[in-house]
């Protein structure tokens, strides 16, 4: 039984968790109760074994349409460093199980960033990226100047960071932000298809190659390598890569156990 939420819709479905923000007067604007909710919900994920991927997704007009503004309206500076602001969101960073973006509509300021802190985008046709927060004299605070620098590199990212446009999901494809697109009809299927694909290789195996890849963006290429080769090599110690190689030459279907 999924748990319930004031500002989420939780459904397990054969190993995937699928969440949907679900603020739809506010275009899902990321308040406090949403980014709690949410970190919760990860870290129930991350401790049940029979969760092997989850989904984010939005509604059909709004992934999310940023920080909830009314709610950061009035603070100041010293409440904003004191209580660290937002650094609860760190937490979706942290999730170390696949974590997919399905996105449809506005993917402005925080949701644009939510987005860029999961493993990769699934774009609708329909969806808008954007980091607006110049026009509210502010700037990105979640990663907005550095996940979409390394995603798109620095032509596009000062472009978006300092006129605050919105880029469509065709753009988007074109400068590496998002993986696929889609037709909107097609969104959820395909990303529910991609995440039970991922749900259904070994557990181990899928959080290396996760960890790997996101080491990518931390370290030099000859550490990384070296990174990627150790945990290449512990994958050696696992009953699933018996079983993977097994199944491979005995023309069946592997059957992992995440062990
Ligand atoms: C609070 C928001 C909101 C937001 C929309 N709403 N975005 N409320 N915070 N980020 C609310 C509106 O106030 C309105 O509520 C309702 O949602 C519908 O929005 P409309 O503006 O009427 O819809 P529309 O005309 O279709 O325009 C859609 C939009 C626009 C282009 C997405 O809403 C917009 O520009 N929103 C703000 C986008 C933004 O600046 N995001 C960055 C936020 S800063 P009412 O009650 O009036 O009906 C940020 C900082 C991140 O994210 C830092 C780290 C986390």
């Amino acid at each position: 039984m999924a748990e319930s939420y004031e500002t989420l819709l939780v459904e397990i479905r054969d190993g995937v968790a699928i969440v949907t923000l679900n603020r739809p007067k506010a275009l899902n604007a990321l308040n406090a109760t949403v980014m709690t909710e949410l970190v919760a919900a990860l870290k129930g994920f991350q401790a049940d074994a029979a969760i092997g991927a989850v989904l984010l997704t939005g509604s059909e007009k709004a992934f999310a349409a940023g920080a909830d503004i009314k709610e950061m309206q009035g603070l100041d500076f010293v409440d904003a460093y004191l209580g660290d602001f937002i650094s609860g969101w760190d937490g979706v960073g942290a999730f170390r199980k696949p974590l997919i973006a399905a996105v449809a509509g506005f993917a402005l300021g925080g949701g644009c960033e939510l987005a860029m802190m999961c493993d990769f985008i699934i774009a609708a046709d329909t969806a808008r990226f954007g980091q607006p927060e110049i026009t509210l004299g502010i700037i990105p605070g979640m990663g907005g100047t550095q996940r979409l620098t390394r995603a798109v590199g620095k032509a596009k990212a000062m472009d978006l960071c300092l006129t605050g446009r919105m880029m469509d999901a065709a753009e988007a494809e074109r400068c590496g932000l998002v993986a696929r697109v889609v037709p909107y009809e097609r969104l959820l299927d395909e990303a529910v298809e991609a995440a039970h694909k991922i749900a259904g290789f070994s557990q181990p195996a899928v959080g290396m190659a996760k960890e790997a890849v996101d080491r990518a963006f931390e370290q030099t290429l000859s550490e990384g390598l070296r990174f990627e080769r150790r945990l290449f090599h512990s994958l050696f110690a696992t009953d699933d890569q018996k079983e993977g190689m097994a199944a491979f030459i005995e023309k069946r279907r592997a059957v992992f156990k995440n062990r």
